[in-house]
């Protein structure tokens, strides 16, 4: 077994660690007797991964005692929706900043809910920059304020939290939770999906204050309304049990690298590489302005682009895949989320100068 370096924006790479735990316990977890994918969702073996599984989220992300953590399904996805569902409190507004692709799905779901406000939007720079937070307009009546922490296809990540002008403030961090410390305390509610920093794809992280919850109107669905999902532990309807396993394992591994503090190290040090790169290189351009690069997501053209296909193969053939940009945006992007070693940054980084050589 050969395995690749793998710069998939999600799913994506994980831990080995974890793998080869999961292939250990694969037949019998603990003292169990049974598989993980066998267990009752309220048995005893499996209340001990999903109580495992939250105190470890709730240490590694600092979670204050008055935020709820729920282990939900429908991706980050269902998140754009149940939002607006569950926040709008009888309001008819929210606000929404757009710096790219997911931001844009995310207004657009909520429209169906609300007046979803525009307060700021990069898209005449083709989402290369963060708009001036000063300048974002928000409006007073919102029930909320939400941005999308990273843009895992256009590689713009926030550096700090936005100030919230006075709005409850909602963040979609699929792709950088984790990966630098973050103060919930800051906020009314974030979401992830798992697939891209915490395990495979197939859960969704909601963490949300306690009184902005048990507001929903009654039309909306229990399986949807957060606060149903909360009384019942995320366990309203089954949940998805060896997704939430592996999840605790990813976490796991995470605390045994030293928290996420330590990881940040890691991701300033694997970003740097990559940029410094791209930068000293005449081959290959980022065109994100520095300041708002995403340390997760690297998204790259070469300026010669009959040159792509050739650099794709050449990639595979070293053992590099995933390379290719979203189609929406073309080029390439290499997504370098916790799990990606260093080594595999360096890999990358030696392919990539010696195709400028040759090329
Ligand atoms: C920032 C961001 N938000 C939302 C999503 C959608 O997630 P899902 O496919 O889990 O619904 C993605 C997926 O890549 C993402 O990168």
């Amino acid at each position: 077994m050969s395995r690749v370096y793998n710069f998939s924006a999600g799913p994506s790479a994980l831990p080995e660690e974890v793998l080869n735990q999961a292939r250990e316990e694969m037949l019998e977890w603990r003292d169990s007797g049974m598989s993980v994918m066998e267990m009752s969702h309220r048995g005893k073996f499996f209340s001990i991964i999903a109580d495992e599984l939250e105190q470890d989220l709730r240490e590694l992300m600092a979670v204050p005692e008055n935020y709820k953590v729920l282990f939900l399904q429908g991706g980050a996805t269902a998140q754009f929706s149940m939002i607006p569902q569950n926040l709008l409190r009888g309001k008819t507004k929210a606000c929404y900043v757009n710096t790219g692709a997911w931001s844009e799905k995310a207004i657009k779901d909520a429209g169906n809910y609300c007046e979803a406000v525009l307060s700021a939007s990069s898209e005449d720079t083709r989402f290369t920059t963060i708009p001036d937070v000063a300048g974002w307009r928000v409006d007073p009546d919102a029930a909320y304020l939400h941005y999308t922490s990273n843009e895992t296809i256009h590689g713009v990540e926030f550096q700090s939290i936005p100030d919230s002008k006075g709005l409850t403030l909602v963040s979609d961090m699929s792709s950088n939770i984790l990966s630098r410390p973050v103060d919930i305390g800051k906020f009314g509610l974030i979401y992830a999906g798992t697939q891209k920093n915490m395990g495979p794809a197939g859960v969704t992280v909601v963490i949300v204050r306690d009184d902005l919850i048990g507001h929903a109107p009654k039309s909306v669905p229990q399986v949807f309304n957060y606060a149903d999902q909360a009384k019942n532990g995320s366990m309203l309807n089954t949940p998805a049990t060896y997704n939430w396993y592996l999840v605790g394992l990813v976490l796991k591994w995470l605390k045994a690298q030293g928290g996420v503090a330590a990881i940040e190290q890691r991701n300033i040090a694997k970003s740097r590489l990559l940029y410094d790169l791209v930068d000293k290189s005449s081959l290959y351009r980022n065109p994100v302005e520095v300041p708002y690069r995403s340390r997760m997501n690297v998204p790259f053209i070469l300026v010669d682009d009959a040159l792509d296909k050739p650099f794709l193969a050449a990639a595979e053939a070293n053992g590099l895949f995933e390379l290719k940009g979203h189609r929406s945006v073309g080029g390439m992007r290499a997504s370098i989320y916790n799990a990606m070693p260093e080594a595999g940054v360096k890999a990358l980084c030696e392919f990539m100068a010696e195709f400028e050589r040759t090329h």
